[in-house]
């Protein structure tokens, strides 16, 4: 079938490249028909959209509007209004270039709705969080449901534990489609034996083994088990790849270290902030591991790993056992149990056996389930459902 999917005008909140963002690239990059991002500041992934030649627009959100948090209130929201309707406006004034507007976070959801409405455009809202206490406020719940089942023509979820928690906090299952994300083999595959020899010389671990884990540094991503785990492993080292995205998690990341030094494994913790080159540090370690301590909604980190030929072990919670078989695909362990982290690990670095079958098990489901190429076609037909 070669029928051209509808025109759309993406629209993310964030500039700082989180999951959700690598995600809404691939999505933007791979659209077979016209099609450009709106932000609300500018940022990293301005330059990333510029470099996939996406075309890209800022529309500069009120602070007001910039810093409700997810555990708000409906009187902070009631001070953001103002700024909404006038972004909506001048986004409604872009959104009627296209066929379909489309909502890559809660807050785009929000202006995406009023100015869907005011353009008379479709919307779509892809719901990439699970909405559950654990996230989110009452109010905010209410609101993105509530808008949700009133203007959103579909509700794409990133994994059938996202779509369970929409639908019951009241969302309408009649527009749910659940689309996984798609990664791209090609950056893991790149990667030079080489290149990855030399990152591990540089943090001088020899034939140590290292564990990694790849999440911006916050509470729910649980790094801090990870830590707890290293204590009870005489030796490994552990890699720390991503920063506090947002103001609130700072003092998180603050925290982890004073963790670090006060479990006595300062020397074997290496933070190594946010980068851009996660193919090559993830196979410069030899179990890639998540930690979230709240329900994932998806993980693109247990897909990457699986990329990169690592053994993947990932808590037990929200998308993650979509992803992966347990001691098939990889490993899931209970959330924030550091012992059990600790014993899954050490097996998993002492079975030469069993260990490579789960990264090679795992890297085929990767490719067989998560492929980019499925990703964009999923979208792509759900959208056309709608002309
Ligand atoms: N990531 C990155 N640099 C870092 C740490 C993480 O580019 O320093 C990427 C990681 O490779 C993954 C994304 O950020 O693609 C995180 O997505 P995920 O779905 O795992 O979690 P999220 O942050 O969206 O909750
Ligand atoms: C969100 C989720 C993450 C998911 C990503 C891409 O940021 O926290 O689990 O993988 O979106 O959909």
């Amino acid at each position: 079938m070669s029928t051209q999917p509808p025109r759309v005008l993406f629209v993310d909140h964030a500039a700082v490249m989180g999951g959700a963002e690598w995600s809404l690239l691939s999505l933007a990059r791979r659209w077979r028909s016209e099609r450009a991002v709106t932000l609300f500041e500018d940022g990293p992934f301005r330059q990333h959209l510029n470099e996939a030649e996406v075309p890209v627009d800022i529309l500069p959100a009120s602070a007001a509007v910039l810093g409700a948090t997810r555990g708000g209130g409906a009187v902070a929201d009631l001070l953001t209004v103002p700024g909404i309707l006038a972004l909506a406006t001048r986004l409604a004034r872009q959104a009627r270039r296209f066929d379909v507007l489309y909502a890559n976070s809660q807050k785009a959801l929000v202006i995406g709705a009023v100015a869907a409405l005011l353009a008379r455009r479709p919307l779509v809202w892809h719901l990439r969080d699970i909405i559950t206490a654990d996230h989110f406020s009452p109010a905010r719940r209410r609101l993105a449901v509530g808008l949700a089942n009133r203007r959103a023509a579909y509700v794409i979820c990133n994994s059938e534990a996202t779509a369970e928690a929409f639908m019951e906090a009241g969302g309408d299952p009649n527009k749910v489609r659940v689309v996984y994300n798609g990664i791209s083999p090609a950056p893991f595959d790149a990667v030079a034996e080489d290149e990855v020899a030399q990152v591990r010389m540089a943090l001088g671990v020899g034939e140590t083994p290292v564990i990694g884990v790849f999440s911006r540094l916050a509470q729910w991503k649980g790094q801090h088990v990870l830590l707890e785990a290293l204590a009870y492993l005489s030796e490994a080292h552990a890699l720390l790849v991503g920063d506090a995205l947002f103001a609130e998690d700072r003092v998180y990341a603050d925290a982890l270290r004073a963790q670090a030094a006060s479990l006595g494994v300062t020397e074997r913790v290496h933070f190594l902030g946010f980068r851009d080159d996660v193919p090559v540090l993830m196979k410069a370690c030899d179990v890639v591991v998540h930690t979230s301590v709240a329900p994932e909604p998806f993980g693109r980190v247990l897909v990457e790993g699986a990329l990169a030929g690592r053994p993947v072990v990932a808590t037990d919670a929200g998308g993650a056992p979509e992803v992966i078989n347990d001691g098939e695909t990889g490993h899931l362990v209970p959330p924030g149990d550091a012992q059990a982290l600790a014993d899954t690990l050490r097996t998993l670095l002492t079975d030469p056996i069993a260990t490579p079958r789960i990264a090679e098990a795992g890297r085929q489901r990767a490719l067989d389930h998560f492929s980019e190429e499925a990703m964009v076609r999923a979208v792509e037909a759900t959208l056309l459902d709608e002309r």
